[in-house]
């Protein structure tokens, strides 16, 4: 039986920092409310012109994780790209990637799970490389949420929150026993679905009827999150699906080397560490650097953390997330 492992990692974020302060210029929120419930200090935002998209960025983290993998883009045989904020309506970034990193004919997957997109795309990854179907995968997570984020103080609730970026990971076929992926747990929960979402323009929400209702208070067009109902719902489920892995793996947190929780809120990544009892080594969070990158998050900070050298080889590596849908899911990996 063949185990994936993850063979390079990359990242990229635009160069344009907005602190907290920033955006109290232009919508009334201030830079103490932002820390104090969210950790965050800054994010990245694309600025017109600096030629970054949702697909630009993946390729720009996509090469970087390729170079680090000894690989080319002719190795890859199936890209997988997780994102709730494509360049286009359709088709998805995945093609876009393709032909941006002159790829083959290969297959081009898009994953559409927001926060828990990157663990949903690894774990499709994962499933075809077990098979023997494809020895290596190119996996990406990338946002651009500036491009449609409610810049006044009507959006500030959400708007503060997120940011830009891209993280990328290869995964490679090993038969090294015992090591790599060594489970990924999805689950969803639908009923939830309108708590976190952006409605239109969709099928249901088409541009003559937003533009006919145009409500001021309820704009489909902008995010729009239930933030308490979210926060509580995701204490939870980061919880239950961390543990899950690691029963099934016949572990427990104090085998743990590295949590990587998908950077939500680090309110929240610090209810998960106190309730596993991990200490501050034994977690990485960056939201603060970066803000919600959805999608993007988890590979970002993974590739953050092993290129400060936080990753060795033989650690019990732990990515969980949680959002949009609501999905969540786990990934216990032996590097
Ligand atoms: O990644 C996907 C998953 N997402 C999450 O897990 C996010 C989960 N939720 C959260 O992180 C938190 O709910 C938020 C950070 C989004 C919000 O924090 P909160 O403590 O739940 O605040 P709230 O929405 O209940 O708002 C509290 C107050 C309100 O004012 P009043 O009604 O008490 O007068 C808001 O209008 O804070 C106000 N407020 C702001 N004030 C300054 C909301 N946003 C802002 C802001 N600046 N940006």
């Amino acid at each position: 039986m063949y185990t994936s492992k993850i063979s390079g990692l990359g990242s990229y974020v635009p160069e344009n920092v907005v602190t907290n302060d920033d955006l109290s210029k232009i919508m009334d929120t201030n830079d103490a409310w932002i820390q104090e419930r969210t950790g965050i200090k800054e994010r990245r935002h694309i600025k017109k012109g600096d030629g970054n998209s949702t697909s630009i960025m993946g390729v720009k983290a996509a090469k970087i994780a390729l170079e680090r993998a000894n690989l080319t883009s002719d190795d890859i045989e199936l890209i997988i790209f997780a994102t709730l904020s494509p360049d286009m309506y359709f088709p998805g970034g995945g093609v876009r990637v393709q032909e941006m990193m002159n790829m083959k004919t290969i297959p081009a997957i898009d994953v559409r799970n927001q926060c828990s997109g990157f663990v949903y795309a690894i774990s499709v990854a994962d499933q075809f490389i077990k098979t023997g179907m494809y020895k290596n995968v190119l996996v990406i997570g990338s946002e651009n949420h500036s491009g449609g984020l409610d810049m006044t103080t009507r959006g500030r609730g959400v708007s503060v929150i997120f940011g830009d970026g891209a993280g990328a990971a290869v995964l490679t076929r090993s038969e090294e026993e015992g090591k790599g992926i060594l489970s990924t747990h999805l689950h969803s929960e639908g009923a939830h679905a309108k708590e976190l979402s952006l409605e239109g323009p969709s099928t249901e929400h088409w541009v003559p009827e937003i533009i006919a209702e145009n409500p001021q208070e309820n704009i489909p067009y902008y995010p729009y999150m239930n933030g308490q109902f979210v926060f509580k719902n995701a204490v939870v489920r980061f919880s239950e699906v961390i543990n899950e892995g690691l029963q099934a793996n016949n572990r427990t947190a104090s085998d743990i080397d590295m949590l990587i929780p998908h950077q939500a809120n680090l309110r929240i990544s610090q209810f998960v560490q106190k309730q596993f009892k991990l200490s501050d080594d034994q977690v990485y969070n960056n939201i603060q650097k970066y803000g919600n990158t959805t999608a993007a998050s988890i590979p970002i900070a993974l590739t953050e953390a092993w290129e400060e050298g936080k990753i060795k080889d033989g650690d019990l590596v732990v990515l969980a997330a949680f959002g949009s849908g609501f999905t969540w899911g786990s990934a216990i990996i032996k590097w």
